[in-house]
């Protein structure tokens, strides 16, 4: 995986003036990212990319799925949102960059797409990779999506989400979130780090309401995860505002590329046969 492929999807999402549910460029960045993944999924049989429209907003969520092999009726969510907000002044031509909230999680989760992928990597179950419309007013877009899950067939067997990846405000690498997500998974996220990602430092922390997507699956009765960038207290200083860009998060994406790393063990463990069990077993 590549620093450099990160920095480019940070770079080109944050230059949109705004992703806001309800902009005109808030639907282009959705038709940006289908188009990405799409080329990303070039070629490949087993995989679609499709946007899921939303009663009451122009904004498309965005998501590509791998079929999986065996495992037809049990699915894996990755996710992130794609809307920006600025939280002062929301206009069409606000400038809301969402270099890190949350560009840097989309970004994450395309370059562990694309090594996968590049590696000819083939599931067992089904992956979904989900770029969530709306997340700023209310986590609509996933709201919207957990919803049908719980009413489809399929069980979904875990959900990741990753909001904010790329600024490093604290001395640990990874901090898991304890609250509206399951001490199983987090456990088994425990394990995928300490197998590996044994270098990175973890520590835990809370948001202390709902703060981002997983909590819309988590409502709906699914095991969530939500590995943040660094403690709730010392997060981005800049998000929601004009200076949430990718200069103010250092101008690197090494801190994000931890993230896009652990997405892809995830992904890959949780996509094959064994997955379930070793959860029990760390658990
Ligand atoms: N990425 C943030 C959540 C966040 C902020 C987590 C700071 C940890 C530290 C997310 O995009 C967001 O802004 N969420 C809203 C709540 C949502 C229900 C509208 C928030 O935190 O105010
Ligand atoms: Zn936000």
């Amino acid at each position: 995986m590549s620093d450099k492929n990160i920095e480019a999807t940070i770079l080109a999402l944050s230059a949109f003036p705004n992703r806001y549910y309800k902009s005109q460029s808030g639907v282009d960045a959705s038709n940006w990212l289908a188009a990405k993944w799409t080329g990303i999924a070039a070629g490949r049989p087993n995989i679609t990319v499709k946007q899921v429209t939303h009663a009451g907003y122009p904004q498309a969520s965005v998501m590509l799925s791998i079929a999986g092999s065996e495992k037809p009726d049990e699915s894996v969510v990755l996710g992130a949102h794609l809307d920006s907000i600025l939280v002062s002044r929301m206009s069409d031509t606000a400038q809301a960059p969402g270099a890190d909230d949350d560009a840097s999680g989309i970004a994450s989760l395309t370059e562990a797409l694309r090594s996968m992928l590049d590696r000819g990597y083939r599931p067992k179950r089904n992956i979904h990779f989900i770029a969530y419309a709306a997340e700023e007013v209310g986590l609509r877009g996933s709201q919207d999506i957990a919803r049908t899950y719980r009413q489809g067939k399929g069980s979904v067997v875990g959900v990741l989400q990753l909001d904010m990846t790329n600024y490093k405000g604290a001395a640990n690498d990874i901090y898991l979130f304890t609250d509206y997500t399951d001490s199983m998974q987090n456990a088994f996220l425990v394990q995928l780090i300490s197998s590996y990602l044994p270098d990175l430092k973890l520590g835990y922390d809370k948001c202390g309401y709902a703060c981002s997507d997983h909590a819309s699956w988590q409502a709906q009765g699914f095991p969530t995860s939500m590995p943040f960038e660094s403690s709730f207290a010392r997060d981005n200083p800049a998000i929601h505002t004009a200076k949430d860009t990718y200069a103010n998060s250092g101008g690197q994406a090494a801190h994000a590329l931890k993230f896009a790393r652990l997405a892809a063990a995830y992904a890959i463990e949780m996509g094959s046969d064994q997955a379930v069990l070793e959860k029990q077993k760390a658990h």
